[in-house]
């Protein structure tokens, strides 16, 4: 069965976000993927990085038997593993030691918006935990600068998803810096993207 999801923004926001990883992901090792989602990130990214395996996880069931689907079309099966379902809150994260012994970065884009405050704090303590010396945390996402909207767009999209669920919305940015700091994680990076929205690129302290 095909049961493969299609994201609209993936094919728009794929190739921007390719770019920053093709300067910020080390060559080798496993990259885990936080909410992969349909699992269209998780296919691409693995053909343009051929020398990392990449790791796509999901909580949601519907979103890992599309991840699934993607892998068996893309033919990727012999080359990509199956995605584990990781909910950033439960802690601590289901990885075997196969897969954090060869970790060197998480990448997580769009879910801080979808999610409580406590996901993101959840994914700092995640990444705190798993990453290994310089090996980044990368995310992805549209956020507020200094308490403010930096577009009109972002803000009808905040009240969207605040109808949906009081709990979502974008995140501060200083915010969400100065709690990475609470997890002795730094900003090393903040890249303006496409369509107003951020990468932001992570270390340990
Ligand atoms: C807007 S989608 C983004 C999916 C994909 N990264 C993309 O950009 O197309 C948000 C994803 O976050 C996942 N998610 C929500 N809460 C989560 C949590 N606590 N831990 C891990 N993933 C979560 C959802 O299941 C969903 O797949």
């Amino acid at each position: 069965m095909d049961y493969r999801l299609f994201f609209s923004a993936t094919k728009r926001n794929r190739n921007p976000i390719r770019e920053i990883l093709t300067k910020n992901l080390p060559e080798k090792g496993t990259v885990l993927e936080i909410a992969s989602g349909s699992g269209e990130h998780a296919v691409f990214f693995q053909k343009c990085f051929p020398g990392n395996v990449w790791q796509s996880s999901d909580p949601d069931h519907s979103h890992r038997r599309s991840i699934h689907s993607w892998i068996n079309y893309e033919g990727l099966l012999e080359k990509m593993p199956l995605p584990i379902d990781l909910d950033v809150e439960k802690d601590p994260w289901p990885l075997p030691i196969s897969i954090l012994d060869n970790l060197c970065a998480i990448v997580c884009i769009n879910m801080l918006h979808v999610a409580p405050w406590s996901a993101t704090q959840s994914l700092f303590n995640g990444a705190l935990n798993t990453l290994k010396g310089n090996s980044p945390l990368i995310i992805y996402g549209p956020f507020k600068n200094n308490g403010q909207h930096i577009s009109q767009s972002n803000e009808v999209f905040d009240k969207s998803l605040k109808e949906i669920n009081s709990s979502w919305g974008l995140k501060n940015l200083q915010d969400v810096n100065q709690l990475a700091e609470e997890f002795h994680i730094g900003i090393n990076k903040i890249i303006e993207m496409p369509a107003n929205n951020l990468v932001l690129i992570y270390t340990k302290l």
